[in-house]
């Protein structure tokens, strides 16, 4: 169902992608070694990860590092391995399937041990990744296989102990058989940490595919949503789509969002709208509250002024001081650089702006306190 809110697992299920698919199934096949996709939030990068996965008949594991940051507060070695083997233990009648025998690839490891469908880590046990991954690489290699490990949303990485470019630089060299994909919603914080391009930097100069996962054309956006009607044996109001274009764009998660509240709660097209700018700006406010805390009521009165329509640098800091007192020049852009690092802000021919209806609604009901 197209209308799913949860990020999709089924190729039937994800609309479109083919090419971004294809590509991501290519590179497998060629026993590529590291992808990165990128692309803002809501977009559908795990979707298409996930679809890519199961696609694929190989065996991995997916970590989702924003859901083990907000839980743990930290990303850890420890915590990875974890969370890797939660990843494992969900996955285990997928392995079977395949034949992958993590039993077997773990065999050598003392304090993990490996039953049916049950795989246990002693609480105390200190096991590094590069053990597990170098164990899992030298089964696969053994029995021509390639293990996949999704780092979703790795931009969480860098808030840690460990040095994880580094490990990964060592990984893509040394695992033959083993494919990281790496996905990305704050594209900039995400380059910035791999640093793929600094020739100081570990990952310098080793081979990766980068996917970039855009919007929706308006055309495209229609006919996912009049696809999404007709599927549960709905007729679409044509007009009420286009409208829906116009607010949300080619979005992907705020139509999906807008097709569940519409045609499988039933509600008005009007209250669809308002639920869709409602919930998702809860979703947004609560990840913001994060990311601005070091400097609360500056972001949040840059953006502001930007929500209203203010976009020039040199406007967005007048109005930034007159409602917070002096700031260097080199701290204000400083402070709007990030906002676009994250995402929240595009920039285009020297003007700023707010590229997500959702985010300019959430700015609306940031409190300045
Ligand atoms: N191609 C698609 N066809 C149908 N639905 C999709 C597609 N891509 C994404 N969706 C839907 O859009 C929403 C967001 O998708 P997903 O969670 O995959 O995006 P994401 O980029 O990983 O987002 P986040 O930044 O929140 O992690 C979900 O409800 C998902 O079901
Ligand atoms: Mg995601």
């Amino acid at each position: 169902m197209f209308f799913d809110i949860n990020p999709k697992e089924r190729k039937e299920d994800l609309y479109d992608r083919e090419t971004e698919l294809g590509e991501i199934l290519k590179a497998l096949e060629l026993g590529e070694r590291l992808l990165v996709i990128y692309g803002i939030r809501r977009i559908g990068k795990s979707s298409l990860v996930r679809v890519s996965l199961r696609e694929s008949s190989m065996p991995y594991v997916l970590v989702d590092l924003r859901e083990l940051y907000y839980n743990e507060n930290m990303v850890t070695a420890a915590h990875l391995v974890r969370y890797l083997v939660k990843g494992f233990r969900e996955r285990m009648k997928w392995y079977e399937k395949l034949g992958f025998d993590l039993e077997e690839a773990l065999k050598r490891i003392k304090r993990i041990r490996v039953k049916e469908y049950e795989i246990e880590i002693e609480p105390a046990a200190r096991i590094s990744l590069t053990t597990l991954l170098s164990e899992i690489n030298s089964w696969c290699s053994r029995h021509d296989m390639r293990f996949i490990l999704v780092l979703d949303e790795a931009q969480y990485l860098r808030f840690s102990n460990v040095r994880y470019d580094g490990l990964l630089a060592w990984a893509v060299d040394n695992l033959s058989h083993v494919t990281f994909i790496l996905t990305g919603s704050e594209v900039g914080v995400l380059r910035e940490f791999l640093r793929l391009e600094d020739p100081k930097a570990p990952l310098f100069g080793r081979y990766r595919r980068e996917i970039y996962v855009g919007r929706f054309t308006r055309d495209e956006s229609i006919d996912f949503l009049a696809r999404g009607f007709r599927e549960l044996g709905l007729e679409p109001d044509m007009s009420e789509l286009e409208e829906v274009v116009g607010i949300f764009d080619g979005l992907v998660g705020w139509l999906t969002h807008y097709g569940y509240y519409r045609a499988v709660r039933e509600f008005s097209h009007e209250r669809a709208v308002a639920e869709v700018f409602e919930e998702g700006s809860k979703l947004i406010l609560e990840e913001f509250e994060k990311v601005i805390a070091p400097s609360r009521r500056r972001y949040s009165t840059i953006l502001k002024a930007i929500a209203h329509d203010i976009d020039s640098w040199s406007d967005i800091k007048a109005y930034t001081v007159a409602k917070t007192g002096y700031i260097t020049d080199k701290r204000f852009t400083e402070l709007l650089k990030n906002l676009v690092k994250y995402g929240y802000l595009t920039k285009e021919n020297g003007k700023y702006r707010i590229a997500d209806p959702v985010v300019r609604y959430a700015v609306g009901k940031l409190k300045l306190t």
